[in-house]
């Protein structure tokens, strides 16, 4: 099995669909503990009702930010994680700490990465009048949402859409998104070379896409 550790800040309604394709079988992974740097995060309640180890640190109970991460990730090496998967994980990772995960952690961001990183994506997408919105997987480095991009779901926006219309309708497309990549990490499909990303063993130009039938593939 594919042991990963999930971590959350808020909702966790990404880490409950990667449960559920867990729970339905359809994946080869065992979601071992979902980690928090907020002790009231809902996620956390969704761990313990499904009987998966939940635990919370705070930031504020140490003396830097390197601190706490080494501390974060620690715990979670101690569930010898293949993957660390950051699913509305609200805070950036130091370098070092961060630097001895290469290639084994992942976020998911929503919007089509390089554009929008940081918060508010939907509103800078209809900002900017955008006809396509999205969201990405991407490996984690020590900068905001600036690690090589794995994988996106593009969706159009339409023209009575407001910015929690448009995050409601993407996050339905996020869950399939992050399912469908970590199933293909887990399977050995997917990998970070020392080139890029890599899919069935090929250095790819740009992210995999996912169709509609919710295959990744990629553009090349
Ligand atoms: C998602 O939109 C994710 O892309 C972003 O934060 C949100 C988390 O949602 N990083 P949830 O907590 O998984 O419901």
């Amino acid at each position: 099995m594919f042991d990963i550790v999930v971590l959350a800040s808020g909702r966790g309604s990404n880490f409950a669909a990667l449960l559920a394709a867990q729970t339905r079988g359809e994946t080869p992974i065992r979601i071992r503990a979902l980690l928090s740097d907020k002790a009231k995060a809902p996620a956390l309640e969704l761990a313990r009702n499904a009987g998966i180890a939940a635990v919370a640190l705070a930031p504020r109970d140490y003396a830097d930010r390197i601190s706490f991460d080494q501390a974060l990730f620690a715990r979670a090496a101690e569930f010898t994680p293949n993957l660390i998967v950051l699913a509305g994980y609200m805070r950036v990772i130091d370098a070092a700490v961060i630097g001895q995960w290469r290639g084994k952690a992942i976020n998911i961001h929503p919007s089509l990465l390089p554009k929008y990183p940081g918060l508010h994506t939907h509103a800078r997408a209809l900002e900017a009048g955008d006809n396509v919105h999205g969201s990405s997987v991407h490996f984690v480095t020590a900068e905001l949402d600036g690690g090589p991009v794995i994988a996106q779901v593009e969706m159009p926006v339409c023209t009575d859409d407001n910015a929690d219309t448009l995050a409601a309708r993407l996050l339905a497309q996020e869950h399939r998104l992050l399912i469908s990549t970590v199933d293909l990490i887990a399977r050995g499909r997917i990998a970070l070379g020392a080139d890029g990303i890599t899919f069935d063993g090929r250095t790819q130009q740009a992210p995999l896409k996912l169709n509609a039938s919710g295959t990744l593939t990629s553009v090349e």
